[in-house]
């Protein structure tokens, strides 16, 4: 796996990545570097990251153990605000961090979003690394330089758009991590085979267990987001591409938040998938075979959810507050086949009930 070097970022891989790190930071002779976590992130991701390090380069260890704090949050969404922010931020403060300091994120993608959100803004910026642990941080959220927080219970609403410095991708963190999780992750992997036309559909489709996935699968998944974001990176055009999937996901997370059949992120987005790929046949005459392809995928790997016509309707309604709308008519991203994409595309209710129908059968 090569790293990835552009302009504004870097994405390293293993061991080679953990040399750069090294370099990185003993050329920029960091005074102070907060390494922040969640509490699972500290107890299972920590130790093996400072290792590692260790091994690698044990100048550039000495120099991280003798100058860093580790702040570690509350693990879930609910860490992802201003609160957490505000404690982040006068922690700093407290401990004299300067603009030439850095914050390392080693977590999942609240962790990035949060970290580089409250990086991004002390002192008006300054350096951060991300080093994703789940699956949905390798693939999605540790890479596109979007940060953020939830406010007044509307996600991500606050945020900026900085890159992180580095982003080290290391694999070995996601044996810890749960099938559920890992399984969240893999829906964003499934979203960009689908969008992308790297031909990564047509070995995802055969995945008999997730335990298959590779370390190349998931180097192709990210490479797929790269590809869009440096071509688009303020999300103008083709970056709301990556938004396949999500204009029902969000609607259907949303909606089952707080209740009991609240489900993750990446399940939704899973659902989201099958939904527009049947509209995009409906609509943009995809190819009926691949929606049928994907329905049956997503059923192996995802728990079946159903929606009464009560969901449906909420669902239907909740549309609309999708940030991502322009107006009061939902706008989605279709599939005109495999990699060829449409934005902006408005959908009749009726379609949409068509799709959950095809969903549920
Ligand atoms: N910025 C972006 O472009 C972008 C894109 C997609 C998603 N996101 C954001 O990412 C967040 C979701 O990210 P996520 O799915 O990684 O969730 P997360 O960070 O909450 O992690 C999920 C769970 O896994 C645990 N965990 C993390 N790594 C682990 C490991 N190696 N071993 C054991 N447990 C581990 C965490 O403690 C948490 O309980 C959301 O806030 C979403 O808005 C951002």
């Amino acid at each position: 796996m090569i790293e990835i070097i552009k302009d504004k970022f870097s994405i390293l891989f293993e061991n080679d990545g953990y040399k750069s790190l090294a370099k990185f930071i003993l050329k920029n002779k960091f005074n102070k570097i907060l390494i922040l976590t969640d509490n699972n992130t500290k107890d299972h991701c920590l130790d093996l990251f400072l290792s590692k390090v260790k091994k690698t380069n044990n100048d550039a260890y000495q120099l991280i153990s003798s100058s860093s704090f580790n702040f570690s949050v509350k693990s879930g969404e609910n860490s992802k605000n201003i609160d957490t922010s505000n404690k982040i931020w006068t922690f700093l403060i407290d401990k004299g961090f300067k603009r030439n300091d850095l914050i390392i994120n080693l977590g999942g993608g609240m962790i990035s979003d949060l970290g580089g959100f409250v990086a991004s803004t002390y002192m008006r910026g300054i350096k951060f690394i991300n080093i994703p642990t789940t699956l949905l941080g390798m693939v999605d959220a540790s890479i596109g330089g979007k940060t953020g927080i939830d406010f007044i219970g509307i996600k991500n609403i606050i945020g900026t758009f900085q890159f992180a410095d580095i982003v080290l991708i290391d694999t070995e963190f996601l044996k810890t991590l749960s099938e559920d999780q890992f399984a969240a992750g893999y829906a964003e992997m499934i979203k960009h085979s689908l969008i992308s036309k790297n031909t990564q559909w047509n070995k995802l489709s055969k995945v008999n267990s997730l335990k298959e996935i590779t370390k190349e699968d998931i180097y192709r998944s990210i490479n797929v987001k790269i590809d869009i974001i440096v071509k688009d990176p303020m999300e103008g055009n083709i970056r709301k591409h990556l938004n396949y999937g999500h204009t029902l996901g969000h609607a259907i997370e949303s909606h089952l938040l707080g209740s009991e059949r609240e489900i993750l992120h990446g399940q939704a987005i899973a659902v989201g998938l099958v939904l527009e790929t049947y509209i995009s046949y409906l609509i943009r005459k995809l190819d009926l075979n691949l929606a049928n392809e994907l329905k049956i995928h997503i059923k192996k790997h995802f728990k079946m959810i159903k929606f009464s016509e009560i969901d449906i309707e909420k669902i239907i309604n909740l549309l609309i507050y999708d940030k991502k709308n322009k107006s009061d008519e939902p706008m989605f991203v279709l599939l005109n086949d495999l990699g060829n994409v449409e934005i902006n595309q408005s959908v009749s209710v009726v379609d949409i009930k068509k799709a959950f129908n095809f969903y549920q059968t």
